[in-house]
């Protein structure tokens, strides 16, 4: 794995955010989708998001993945400012450090599993190293499937090679929106082990907005955000603690949670 003799520079923390706020909309007609969200997560950690529908679940992330800017406040990954930056600057740092899982895959159709995998680095103009890509295609079980169209996969396999993809630049950070919400519960467990593997053995930092308690129970520790607030953290969570705090954020917002998609 690349080292980089400045890769803890702020003390351990693969992402911080300050005073997080984001606006959507124009004067007379505005939506707070985060609200001064502060917060520190350590290198190596696997952090769930949870919360009610149009909670900020998704904003949080592409804030923090620099996909989207927040109106006010601080954005670091790795030490790095993703905030206040040149757009040039900053799309090279998120190509280098930060990886992006979505629910619905974001796949190329027409390009090939292998494609699909080294095309961020084409994108990077990095020399495309076939093996590794490979490699890492055989780590997420696909090794058997190269030349294969993502039409020519299950949904499951599909989220594995853009776990690949997100794999192969060897990013800090990853980033994941409802990475299972489209899948069986079989293909979910294989993907949530997979994050799993990135944060244990490999060092990574993931990041998991999810509304099932049963995938939150992978992670390390669970961020509830409620109104583009953090309203609660809970450490080692149980599917049964994760469900129960969850009902705590009120009948309302469970309801909408449930019916989530
Ligand atoms: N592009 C946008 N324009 C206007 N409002 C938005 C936009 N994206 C999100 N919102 C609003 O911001 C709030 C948070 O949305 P979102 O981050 O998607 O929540 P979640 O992912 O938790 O469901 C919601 O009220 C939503 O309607
Ligand atoms: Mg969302």
């Amino acid at each position: 794995m690349a080292r980089h003799a400045n890769a803890h520079p702020a003390g351990g923390e693969a992402l911080r955010l300050v005073s997080v706020g984001k606006v959507y909309g124009s004067a007379g007609n505005t939506v707070t989708a985060l609200d001064d969200v502060s917060l520190t997560l350590r290198p190596g950690t696997f952090t769930a998001v949870m919360g009610p529908s149009g909670s900020g679940k998704s904003t949080l992330l592409q804030c923090a993945a620099g996909l989207d800017q927040p109106t006010h406040g601080q954005v670091f990954v790795d030490g790095t400012e993703m905030t206040g930056g040149r757009e040039t600057t900053l799309t090279k740092f998120r190509r280098e450090r930060i990886g992006f899982i979505f629910q619905q895959f974001n796949l190329l159709p027409t390009l090939t599993v292998l494609q699909n995998v080294t095309l961020p680095l084409r994108l990077a103009g990095k020399k495309i190293d076939r093996k590794h890509c490979t490699t890492v295609l055989q780590r997420v079980g696909l090794g058997d499937r190269l030349g294969h169209r993502p039409a020519e996969l299950s949904g499951g396999q599909q989220q594995r090679v853009a776990i690949a993809r997100a794999l192969v630049a060897n990013p800090k950070v990853i980033f994941a929106d409802e990475p299972t919400g489209a899948l069986d519960t079989r293909s979910a467990h294989q993907v949530l082990a997979l994050l799993q593997t990135a944060v244990r053995i490999y060092g990574q930092t993931v990041v998991m907005v999810t509304h099932d308690p049963i995938a939150a129970s992978y992670a390390d520790s669970v961020l509830f955000l409620a109104d583009g607030r953090i309203v609660g953290r809970l450490p080692d969570p149980t599917p049964e603690a994760v469900a129960e705090r969850m009902t705590h954020l009120g009948d309302m917002s469970q309801r909408r949670v449930s019916s989530e998609v």
